[in-house]
């Protein structure tokens, strides 16, 4: 039995990630995440509780720490998801996607290329370091065109500018040190267990709320949306078959302004949960100030992944939504516990001591 690192597996990507390692693999899975905000284990349903999930409340920019779980598990690989993830928080506070992003990557490199270095010439070989990435590295689009590997980078929030540099960085311990790395990025994810601050899960929350669903400007900058599953699919499709050095990028072919998609969603919870007073969620939308600096159009080419891999979405925008809206409609203590922050306390009743 193999072991594997995923750090972040309390997060949103993380924690579908770990949900199909468990499922889908005999991988012993040691998830690495220090809960911030953002980390929910709750997230982990059946999963968090298999023999073959272990878990470490560890921050990301602690080396002894780092180093005392390489020693102890001797992992075949580290798939790496801990970051700070959300835009707008980046602008408002940029220092904690510094600290994590930055030189947590750099901690988490330098770690598993000490382990690395120790190990013998078959276990380097086999040895992966995958980084988990976003397509908002490569900058802004215009109207037409596509982002692919060979894109330059143009970052130009907090949060991208540090995922851009924590790229480069494991790049760049390829080129210098050789340790066998691969990089994904991907264009932006939604589905079950995604925290209320992104568009998606902020929106069917707040229309359920009787709340102001807030568009930022006019609502026609295009995201181009992937089903959380279909990332996770692809990321251990990468981990297991992708070639050393190699960058992939992943994207649903799914773009749509942030209009179409609040519109979406208003019909579809028009359809699943009526309004108590008979009228539409659209009723709801609001134009608000827009974010400073915001992108106007992200859109993946993810030829690559496809030809080489053989990977391709299974969901498309349209059942991918509405599974989604079902999953936020059916899971309502999920919900209820991160609103009241009740999910902080999750870790003491259910893993005591053991974290
Ligand atoms: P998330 O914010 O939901 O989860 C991040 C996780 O990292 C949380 O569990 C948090 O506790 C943990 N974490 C934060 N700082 C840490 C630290 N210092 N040490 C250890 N753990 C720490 O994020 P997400 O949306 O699941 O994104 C996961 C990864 O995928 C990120 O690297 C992000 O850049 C990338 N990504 C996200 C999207 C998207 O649409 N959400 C798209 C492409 C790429
Ligand atoms: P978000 O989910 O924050 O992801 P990202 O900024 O990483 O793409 O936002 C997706 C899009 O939705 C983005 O164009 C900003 C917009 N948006 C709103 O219009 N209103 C909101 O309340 C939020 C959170 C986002």
């Amino acid at each position: 039995m193999q072991t594997v690192f995923v750090t972040g597996g309390a997060g949103f990507i993380g924690s579908a990630l770990v949900r199909l390692l468990i499922a889908e693999t005999d991988w012993r899975i040691v998830n690495i995440d220090k809960l911030t905000y953002a980390g929910n284990l709750e997230s982990l349903f059946e999963a968090g509780r298999n023999p073959r999930h272990v878990f470490s409340r560890t921050d990301i920019c602690d080396r002894a720490a780092l180093d005392a779980l390489f020693a102890q598990y001797r992992p075949a690989g580290v798939i790496h998801l801990a970051a700070e993830s959300h835009v707008d928080r980046s602008i408002h506070g940029p220092g904690d996607f510094i600290a994590t992003n930055i030189t947590g990557t750099y901690t988490l490199l330098e770690a598993a290329r000490g382990y690395w270095s120790s190990l013998d010439e078959a276990g380097q070989r086999a040895f992966r370091f995958h980084h988990v990435s976003t397509d908002e590295v490569f900058g802004s689009l215009g109207p037409t065109g596509f982002f692919s590997e060979t894109t330059a980078y143009d970052p130009r929030s907090p949060y991208s500018a540090s995922k851009a540099a924590s790229d480069h960085l494991v790049r760049a311990w390829r080129h210098t040190y050789g340790l066998p790395t691969l990089v994904t990025n991907c264009s932006n994810n939604y589905g079950p267990c995604q925290f209320p601050e992104k568009l998606i899960p902020l929106m069917i929350l707040n229309a359920l709320a009787g709340k102001p669903l807030p568009i930022y400007g006019r609502g026609d900058n295009v995201r181009d949306w992937l089903y959380v599953d279909d990332h996770a699919r692809a990321l251990k499709l990468v981990f297991e078959r992708g070639e050393p050095g190699a960058t992939y990028c992943i994207g649903g072919h799914n773009e749509k302004t942030n209009l179409e998609v609040v519109d979406s969603l208003c019909r579809l919870l028009d359809r699943l949960k009526p309004r108590p007073d008979g009228r539409s969620y659209l009723e709801q939308k609001t134009f608000v100030a827009d974010r400073p600096g915001h992108d106007q159009r992200y859109a993946i080419d993810a030829t690559k992944i496809g030809r080489e891999l053989g990977w391709r979405p299974l969901e498309s925008f349209e059942s991918g939504l509405e599974k989604t809206v079902r999953w936020y409609l059916d899971h309502p203590d999920w919900v209820a516990h991160v609103q009241s922050g009740a999910y902080r306390q999750w870790l003491e009743q259910h893993y005591g001591g053991r974290a």
